[in-house]
């Protein structure tokens, strides 16, 4: 597991510009770095990153409690390219790494008496949830927390580490990318999530500007900005684009839903509409990709097995879009059913054989639970 994998020789991506995706050695490429670095510029974009593209899903969350310190250490020492982080709003404003802002499952919130009449109930983007949020708390308070993994029926090893780590601050992980890319002599990649920002604007703890204060006292606002922000609102996207310069991808769900932004503001495009022509050359206009479910990119029948690969790779590339689709993960009950090995869910299938079916779409990265296997993966496919 903590074997480090080679990464793929040679290949960097560069995007924007309205031309199409040129993935090229990483030399000789030029970018007029002061228009780039203008909020709102279109072109110049240049990920230097290999191709494949290994993304660290909430740091290595196959192996550790997600969103956790320990989580994105092990991702980076295990030689991830980049580095996932999702955000959400406390009361007082800070920006903290969550998948959601519903922490009953990720932390020991249940176990604290002090907090018990902070359960509640509230609808989120549509959806009713009972527990506990981070917009009802305190960074001082969200601090005498700790993580647990999320799934322990499913991934029973990574409870070793249950209580071990306390919910980090986007701030403190721009620290540590900063303190371990000085150690190591290259920047250390992050890739940024804005989680419900239309619901916590609602509240007024609108995440985008405190989040682009960061990026710039980070010195992370630019172009060339070793950092993606992500979002499942376009719209939070397109607010991003006017703040600062750095690289953005617009994440789709499944066929058939719509962004919340668009629920709550009457656009009646879904992602269905996204993944035309029409409303993938909408998004280049200020995103430089797209993170697509895998679904999207290899569509699955019935028994759970994936058929042919829908053109999105072709068109999206068409438009100058690169894609990171997610999440692979190695158990065999995130796998497609052609991938499984034995009955036990829980058991490792064959994920070398899944990535290497979505490596050959052409897709230009892949969010991974296991980037160590990922990582593997993608040498296999670039060696060939
Ligand atoms: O952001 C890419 C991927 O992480 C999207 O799924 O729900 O894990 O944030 P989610
Ligand atoms: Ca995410």
């Amino acid at each position: 597991m903590t074997e480090r994998a080679q990464a793929a020789p040679g290949r960097r991506t560069v995007i924007g510009a309205g031309a199409a995706v040129l993935t090229t050695a990483a030399l000789g490429v030029t970018t007029t770095a002061q228009a780039a670095d203008r909020p709102g510029h279109g072109g110049g974009h240049r990920l230097d990153l290999p191709v494949p593209t290994v993304i660290g899903h909430r740091g290595t969350s196959g192996y550790r409690p997600e969103h956790t310190l320990g989580s994105y250490q092990l991702a980076l020492d295990m030689g991830a390219h980049i580095i996932e982080q999702d955000l959400v709003p406390t009361r007082d404003g800070h920006l903290v790494c969550r998948h959601e802002n519903d922490i009953t499952a990720t932390t020991d919130v249940s176990a604290h008496p002090e907090f018990a009449n902070r359960r509640t109930t509230k609808s989120v983007d549509g959806v009713s949830l009972t527990g506990w949020f981070t917009e009802d708390f305190t960074l001082a308070e969200l601090k005498t927390l700790r993580a647990k993994e999320r799934i322990p029926a499913n991934r029973q090893k990574n409870t070793l580490y249950d209580g071990r780590w306390e919910i980090p601050t986007f701030e403190e992980v721009l620290r540590w990318a900063d303190r371990e890319g000085r150690r190591r002599g290259k920047p250390v990649w992050l890739y940024v999530e804005t989680k419900h920002p239309t619901y916590f604007r609602g509240l007024g703890l609108g995440l985008e500007e405190p989040l682009a204060g960061l990026l710039r006292r980070y010195n992370r606002h630019r172009a060339q900005s070793p950092l993606i922000l992500q979002s499942f609102e376009p719209g939070s996207i397109r607010r991003l684009s006017k703040l600062v310069a750095t690289p953005r991808v617009v994440l789709l769900s499944d066929a058939g839903t719509k962004p919340w932004d668009f629920e709550v503001s009457g656009d009646p495009r879904t992602t269905d509409d996204l993944v035309k022509p029409a409303g993938l050359k909408w998004m280049a206009s200020f995103a430089q990709g797209i993170g697509p479910t895998l679904d999207l990119i290899i569509p699955k029948d019935a028994s759970g097995r994936l058929g042919a690969p829908t053109t999105l790779v072709r068109d999206a590339h068409a438009q100058g879009l690169i894609l990171h689709p997610y999440t692979m993960r190695n158990e065999n009950t995130f796998l497609p059913a052609d991938f499984r090995r034995g009955t036990d869910p829980n058991a490792y299938g064959d994920a070398f054989g899944a990535f290497a079916t979505y490596f050959a779409t052409g897709i230009d990265g892949i969010f991974s639970d296991n980037p160590d296997t990922a990582l593997l993966a993608a040498a296999d496919f670039t060696a060939k």
